[in-house]
C-alpha cells in the first residue's frame, strides 16, 4: 500500500530502520512492516558494539544522537588462556579508533522514534509470508495483519531487511542465488547477567574447557557467552553451574573474581555463517542477517547490517529520486566484498577460540594437549608479542 512507487522494508531491525530513515528523510514513499510487537522490537537485547564507520554512517543521516549521548568508547580488548593474559589496547593501534558500545536495542528504539517523529509509516504485527513477483517491477508483499486476515502491499521495490528467518530468503527461488554456507561446528550458550562487568575489556578465554567470552553492555548488564555442547539445551547448566564454568574458564582465582547477579536470558547459537550472492533477485534486495549471516565472535553483525542499509537505502533513492539505476547494479557487488572480509576475520576468531575435535559439557575438549591446540597457542603468543599482528587485528577488529 505504498503509492506502487516506492519501497516497502521488511523488518524493524537495524538494517531496515537506517534504510527507511534514510528513504523517508529523501522524501521516498516507504512502508515499514513489522510481525513483532513496537515494544518487542524496543526491548530485544542483541549485539552492542558499534565500529567507528557505523557511527559515522549513523552520524551522517542524523542517527546518532542517543549513541553520542549514550554510548560509550571501548578500545580493549584481554586475552586469557590457562596460565597467561595479555591486553590488546587496540584503540591506538592499527585502528587508530575505538568501539562504541551502546545496546542494539537502544539504537533500535532511537531509530524508530526519529523515523515516526519524522512521519514515517511503519505497521507493527504484520508478517510477511511471502514476496511475489519480484522477478518484475510490481513485486507484491503477501502478508497476514495483526487479525490474522490476508493482506498484500505492493510497491517498486522491496527491501528484505526480515533477518535470516524472513519471508525476503525464503521467497527467492531455488538456484536464482547462490547460497554459500559455513557451519563453524562450535555452539554457545549466550547469558545476558544483570551484573556489572568483571573486567573493563571484551574478555576471551581460550581455555581446555572451551571459550569463554566476557562483553559489557552497560554498567549493570554483561553479556557472557560460554562455549557449549553441540544439541545442548539453554538450561543444561544450573545458574551456579554457569558462574562456575565462566570462572574457570576466565581463570577467576588468578585474574579476579567474577561480579555475579542473576542471568535473565539464555539462548544457545550454533556458530554458522552463510552469504547470499548475488544480494538481489529482481525487485527485492537483501540488507543485514537476510543477506548473510555472520558468526559473533567478533561482532560484526550489526555494523554490516547498517552498512548494507546506507548503501541500500542510497541506492533506492540514486534510482527513484533521480532516474540513475546504476547505484541498484552494482549494490550486491559493493556490500559483497565488505561482507567477505568481515567473513574472513570472524571465521579466524572462531578458529583463534575454540579447539577442533571432540567437546562435550563435562570435559570440555576431549584432547586438550593436540596439535591444534598448541597452533592455537602459538597464534595467540605472535598476538601478544608482534606489532605488526596487532596492528592487522585492529585494523580488522574495529573496521568492516
Ligand atoms: N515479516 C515482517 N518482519 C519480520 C519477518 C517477517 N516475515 N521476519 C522477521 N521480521 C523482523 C524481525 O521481527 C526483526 O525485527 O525483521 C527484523 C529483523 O531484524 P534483525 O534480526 O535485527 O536483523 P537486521 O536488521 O538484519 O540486523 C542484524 O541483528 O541479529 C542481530 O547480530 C545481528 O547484529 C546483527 C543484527
Amino acid at each position: 500500500m505504498t503509492n506502487g512507487q516506492g519501497v516497502i522494508v521488511l523488518g524493524a531491525g537495524p538494517a531496515g530502520l537506517v534504510s527507511a530513515n534514510i528513504l523517508n528523510d529523501a522524501g521516498v514513499d516507504c512502508v515499514v512492516l513489522e510481525r513483532s510487537t513496537r515494544e518487542h522490537v524496543r526491548t530485544r537485547a542483541r549485539a552492542g558494539y558499534l565500529a567507528p564507520n557505523t557511527v559515522r554512517i549513523l552520524e551522517r543521516h542524523g542517527l546518532a544522537e542517543g549513541v553520542r549521548r549514550r554510548g560509550r568508547t571501548h578500545g580493549v580488548c584481554e586475552f586469557r588462556t590457562e596460565t597467561t593474559r595479555f591486553r590488546l589496547e587496540y584503540e591506538g593501534l592499527g585502528a587508530r579508533e575505538p568501539h562504541t558500545v551502546y545496546p542494539q536495542q537502544d539504537l533500535v528504539a532511537d531509530l524508530l522514534a526519529r523515523y515516526v517523529e519524522r512521519g514515517g509509516r511503519i505497521v507493527f504485527g504484520v508478517e510477511a509470508q511471502a514476496v511475489l513477483g519480484a522477478d518484475g517491477p510490481r513485486p507484491e508483499v503477501l502478508a497476514h495483519d495483526p487479525d490474522g486476515a490476508p493482506v498484500r502491499w505492493s510497491a517498486r521495490y522491496i527491501a528484505g531487511c526480515d533477518g535470516r528467518h524472513g519471508a525476503a530468503r525464503r521467497s527467492i527461488p531455488a538456484g536464482a542465488v547462490r547460497r554459500h554456507r559455513m557451519d563453524h561446528g562450535v555452539s554457545w550458550l549466550g547469558l545476558l547477567a544483570e551484573a556489572p562487568p568483571s573486567l573493563d575489556a571484551v574478555g576471551y578465554a581460550v581455555h581446555g574447557r572451551g571459550f569463554a567470552g566476557h562483553m559489557a553492555r552497560s554498567a549493570d548488564v554483561t553479556r557472557y557467552y560460554l562455549q557449549c555442547e553441540r544439541g545442548a539445551g539453554p538450561d543444561a547448566w544450573s545458574e551456579e553451574q554457569v558462574w562456575q564454568e565462566l570462572s574457570v574458564r576466565l581463570g577467576a582465582d588468578r585474574f579476579g573474581a567474577l561480579r555475579r547477579g542473576p542471568i535473565v536470558q539464555r539462548a544457545v547459537v550454533d556458530l554458522e555463517s552463510d552469504v547470499l550472492e548475488p544480494l538481489r533477485y529482481g525487485s527485492l534486495l537483501l540488507a543485514g542477517d537476510a543477506a548473510s549471516l555472520i558468526s559473533p565472535s567478533a561482532a560484526k553483525g550489526a555494523n554490516l547490517a547498517v552498512l548494507e542499509a546506507e548503501l541500500l537505502a542510497e541506492a533506492f533513492i540514486a534510482e527513484l529520486v533521480h532516474g540513475d539505476s546504476e547505484p541498484l547494479e552494482r549494490y550486491s557487488h559493493r556490500c559483497l566484498e565488505r561482507i567477505w572480509r568481515a567473513q574472513e576475520f570472524s571465521g579466524w576468531m572462531v578458529r583463534l577460540l575454540h579447539g577442533t575435535g571432540g567437546f562435550d559439557n563435562t570435559h570440555g575438549f576431549d584432547h586438550a594437549d593436540n596439535f591444534d591446540n598448541a597452533l592455537r597457542h602459538s597464534r595467540l603468543e605472535s598476538l601478544r608479542t608482534s606489532r605488526s599482528h596487532q596492528d592487522w587485528f585492529a585494523e580488522n577488529y574495529v573496521g568492516v
